[in-house]
């Protein structure tokens, strides 16, 4: 049996869309239905808060005011305003697709959802919050939040870890969503998840579609939705190198293309386990060639990324003489570091400057 099949709809459409309009929180990205902006905010509030992103939406939005505006502008500078944001894979995914919008679409995105969903970086939940929200199109968009929100509305007990389990929920949206007004559903859902069907303690008493909720009905909400496979967190330890020359300059690196932080700068790193702390010295005078090094511990940084923790040990090394480092390296003042975008364990670092 579907998992849809006891819920009834139309009522179920008009709860959830009379409580949005009414509810709804008045956020930057809902002034107007321009599908750039849309784009940009769906892409920042994947894996980071209404709160976090509200500031970086419009300082983002400020620079690069339009599609073109941002494929038009230098690399750099769209990494340091995504500065802070994390998962910085989507800032340059989102420059190579304005890019691409820009060239093959004559810089107006595309409300075709194959050559939407071709895009880089718009997966299916992109996709449909974009096709829903800006073209008014009937779609699924189906995240987190959105699963939480009707694992428990229908009882579904699949493993929302599992890449395929959310298949079931675009089924059941497709069910569902108001053919009238998907923006307002898709966005009910969503905000529903946010303010009233929480993680923990969700605030049943006050849910808009409390008598449609299969969980709530049966007393099983706080067990929804079921998640088995739990990443398993690793720890790195590093030393940190805060290299100064004798014009005062700091030796910056820029991390590998690909990967964490790709393309962030960082004060050069070493894996704690490659170099011996009493052989630190040696280290840094034959990778930087250099004659003379005096090295002082500054405070540790911790930084918890989503699966990795990384222990910065944090040494400030003055050197004697030319410092010589490859293409990735750059020796700047302290000033210019601010021009960079850097990781938050290294702007913690830079603070203690
Ligand atoms: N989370 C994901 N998309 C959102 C949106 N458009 N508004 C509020 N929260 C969201």
């Amino acid at each position: 049996m579907k998992y849809t099949s006891t819920i009834n709809i139309p009522q179920f459409q008009e709860d959830l869309i009379t409580w949005f309009e009414k509810e709804q929180r008045q956020l930057p990205w809902r002034e107007n239905q321009d599908p750039y902006r849309v784009w940009v905010s769906e892409i920042m509030l994947q894996q980071t808060k209404v709160d976090t992103v509200i500031p970086y939406f419009q300082n983002f939005m400020e620079h690069f005011p339009t599609l073109t505006a941002l494929a038009e502008a230098d690399e750099q500078k769209v990494l340091k305003a995504w500065e802070g944001l994390g998962y910085y894979s989507r800032a340059r995914n989102l420059q190579t697709a304005v890019k691409e919008v820009v060239a093959q679409y004559d810089a107006q995105v595309p409300d075709d959802p194959k050559q939407l969903g071709d895009l880089k970086g718009v997966g299916p939940y992109t996709k449909g919050a974009i096709l829903s929200i800006a073209f008014d199109k009937a779609e699924p968009a189906v995240d987190g939040n959105v699963m939480r929100v009707l694992s428990r509305v229908l009882r579904i007990e699949e493993d929302i870890a599992k890449a395929k389990t959310r298949k079931t929920f675009e089924a059941a949206v497709r069910d569902l969503i108001s053919e009238e007004n998907p923006s307002a559903f898709n966005q009910g859902l969503m905000e529903l998840g946010a303010l009233v069907c929480t993680p923990k303690n969700p605030s049943c008493l006050l849910c808009p579609v409390q008598e449609h909720c299969v969980a709530f009905r049966e007393g099983v909400e706080q067990t929804l939705p079921i998640k088995k496979n739990k990443i398993k967190q690793s720890s790195h330890t590093y030393f940190a190198l805060v290299v100064q020359d004798n014009a005062g300059n700091y030796l910056l690196e820029q991390r590998p293309d690909q990967g964490l932080l790709a393309q962030l700068w960082q004060f050069p790193m070493v894996k704690a386990d490659e170099v011996d702390e009493k052989h630190l010295s040696a280290y840094v005078q034959e990778k930087f060639q250099v004659e003379e090094v005096e090295i002082n511990d500054l405070e540790p940084v911790k930084h918890v990324f989503s699966h990795l923790t990384w222990f910065l040990n944090v040494k400030y090394v003055t050197v004697k003489g030319e410092i010589t480092g490859d293409g990735h390296m750059e020796l700047l003042s302290k000033k210019e570091i601010t021009q960079y975008p850097l990781p938050v364990s290294h702007q913690n670092i830079y603070k203690q400057l």
